[in-house]
């Protein structure tokens, strides 16, 4: 595994592939530093070493002389580094604005981050999954508007190939963006520790051309009008990232698992029992605090879903449960 990692990356490349625009002055900037490091590290540590030896104490009799003030050497040491992090500083701080200041764009992606998923929603109101990954067209500048629910924790939009990395804050849209280069996949990350399921908050940059872009955005558009309730539930539950905690296969995750709930008898965590209704599944999904499942703890982040979703996600768990016995043939 790790040779095979190996022979396919040159031993000089420490970067992730690359994905976007950005690349044209973040790895210049990461190798000019790196070097430099290097050659400051090993030019004072060698110096120092060297001194050492040179100036080691040769007998009894050495003494130390102290040292003379001397104001060449003093300048010197003081202007060439101020020189150098000069340069570092507005080499960065110009990609830094053009990394603020979205270039002319058409097209913008709100996503939205919660515990512990990522929501991709394009300008005509199509959505795609943390599994479906993030659509986009290639060589389009492309503004993200980054948000997460009031009730919930800082996430971290990261996707290495593209050198972007921004917060997902409660109570603040972010924004950033990136215009990708080539056709491809480029992983997505969280990188702000959020909790439990952190690490599985991945997701994918899918760059494709602008024909299968707007492929996608026509079929995944309207969904919610189109496809039959049921089905349309079971996109709805992947996309707010239901999945993440709750199994439809009577699996516990972090949440209770949601087959065969819709009709049952519910044991509350306070010792009480609710039947599973249309306004048991509402309450859960919209004031998940107040009724807690038997077992699991209060963890659910409140989601903004609209009413069509609710509706989609109330036929959907009514299909996968065998307690629901209308609209059975
Ligand atoms: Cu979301 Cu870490």
């Amino acid at each position: 595994m790790m040779m095979t990692l190996l022979a396919e990356t040159q031993w000089w490349n420490w970067l992730p592939q690359k994905g976007s625009t950005f690349t044209q002055w973040v790895d210049p900037l990461f190798y000019f530093e790196l070097i430099l490091s290097v050659v400051l590290f090993v030019g004072i540590g060698g110096c120092m070493f060297y001194f050492v030896w040179k100036y080691r104490r040769k007998n009894q009799d050495d003494k130390p002389h102290g040292s003379h003030h001397n104001n060449t050497l003093e300048i010197v040491w003081s202007v060439i580094p101020l020189g150098i992090v000069m340069f570092i500083f507005v080499w960065g701080f110009r990609g830094m604005l053009d990394m603020t200041q979205p270039e002319d764009y058409s097209t913008e992606i709100v996503v939205t981050a919660s515990r512990w998923n990522w929501q991709f929603t394009y300008p005509n109101g199509a959505q795609s999954s943390m599994e479906d990954g993030l659509i986009v067209p290639v060589n389009q500048p492309i503004r993200i508007v980054l948000k997460t629910p009031l009730t919930d924790v800082i996430h971290s939009f990261y996707v290495p190939a593209f050198r972007i990395k921004k917060d997902a804050v409660p109570g603040r849209y972010n924004e950033t963006w990136f215009k990708a280069t080539s056709i491809g996949d480029y992983p997505i990350y969280c990188a702000e520790y959020c909790g439990q399921r952190h690490s599985q908050m991945r997701s994918k940059v899918h760059v494709v051309s602008e024909d299968e872009y707007y492929a996608f955005l026509t079929k995944a558009a309207n969904f919610l009008d189109n496809d039959p309730p049921a089905e349309a539930g079971k996109k709805v539950f992947a996309i707010k990232g239901c999945a993440t905690c709750h199994s439809v296969e009577g699996k516990a995750g972090t949440g209770p698992p949601l087959n065969d709930v819709f009709g049952s008898t519910v044991t509350l965590s306070d010792g009480t029992q609710v039947m599973a209704d249309e306004n048991y599944i509402m309450n859960s999904v919209k004031n998940p605090s107040a009724q807690i499942v038997a077992g699991f703890q209060d963890q659910m982040t409140v989601l903004d879903v609209s009413e069509k979703e609710l509706d989609a996600l109330i036929a959907y768990l009514k299909s996968i449960s065998k307690h629901y016995v209308g609209n059975k043939e």
